[in-house]
């Protein structure tokens, strides 16, 4: 297996100072098993986190950035600002912002491809409603989100991308997508890497699933091909997150 597995953490809008000094001590404990491991903590929470994950295996990333310059924009952080802080990698477009904040297909692409072009790292959020699902739109709806960001990059920019393939009816529902599901929608995003960028960055991008992952059900989604790592909301503030990583980390090397 050429792709290095990778497993997130997504805090989302939660965690006090309290918790933040208490996770981090179990965050620490996570060891370097081939997996590459990053948590995305509130801005509030983040320079705290960095400072106590130092000298550690895990990175500490931010869960959405704007893509306009520093300036008066109430409310929002640039990229340059991330930058500044020794931020390397940013979730861009999670369903939260598109669904919630009504971020568009293409408000998601600028804000990945000012991101890149600041140097940092893209974890690129993509995922169907239950009634996409239902409407058989699964390819058409992600295929269009990566479309929007495909159309204002360049192939090399995909080597600073992960995606991450997060179906809305999966996420904090505990209906998790079942390896078959799951497969089935990676292989086809490999696919549209192939046929619209090249069939190299088909091979090498890694492509994450995210929605009601837990150290229960992550093994056999863990052992899909197509499947290179989580990006986990509700467990990631849990101790169980060592035990995806792990289980992830050990089943990569026997595959
Ligand atoms: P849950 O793991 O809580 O379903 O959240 C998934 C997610 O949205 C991660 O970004």
């Amino acid at each position: 297996m050429s792709r290095t597995p990778v497993v997130g953490g997504n805090f989302k809008c939660n965690g006090t100072v309290k918790f933040i000094q208490e996770h981090a001590e179990v965050l620490k404990k996570i060891e370097n098993n081939g997996v590459e491991v990053f948590v995305c903590p509130t801005a509030l929470h983040s320079s705290l986190l960095q400072s106590l994950m130092a000298g550690s295996h895990v990175e500490v990333a931010a869960q959405n950035m704007y893509f306009q310059k520093p300036g008066a924009w109430t409310g929002e952080l640039a990229g340059e600002l991330l930058v500044d802080a020794g931020i390397k990698t940013t979730l861009i477009g999670h369903s939260e912002r598109r669904r919630i904040m009504g971020e568009s297909n293409e408000e998601s692409a600028k804000k990945a491809k000012r991101a890149l072009e600041l140097g940092l790292k893209v974890v690129f959020c993509i995922g169907e409603t239950l009634a996409e699902r239902e409407a058989n739109q699964v390819d058409a709806v992600n295929f269009a989100q990566l479309e929007a960001l495909r159309l204002i990059t360049v192939e090399a920019d995909w080597k600073n991308i992960v995606v991450a393939y997060e179906p809305v009816w999966s996420i904090g529902t505990g209906v998790v997508a079942s390896p078959a599901q799951a497969q089935t929608v990676h292989e086809s995003l490999r696919k549209w890497f192939a046929e619209k960028v090249s069939a190299k960055v088909a091979q090498e991008i890694r492509i994450q699933y995210g929605g009601s992952v837990n150290a229960k059900n992550c093994a056999e989604l863990s052992s899909c091909k197509d499947i290179d790592g989580f990006l986990v909301g509700g467990a990631s503030l849990k101790p169980e997150f060592l035990d995806i990583v792990k289980i992830l980390g050990d089943t990569k090397k026997k595959m």
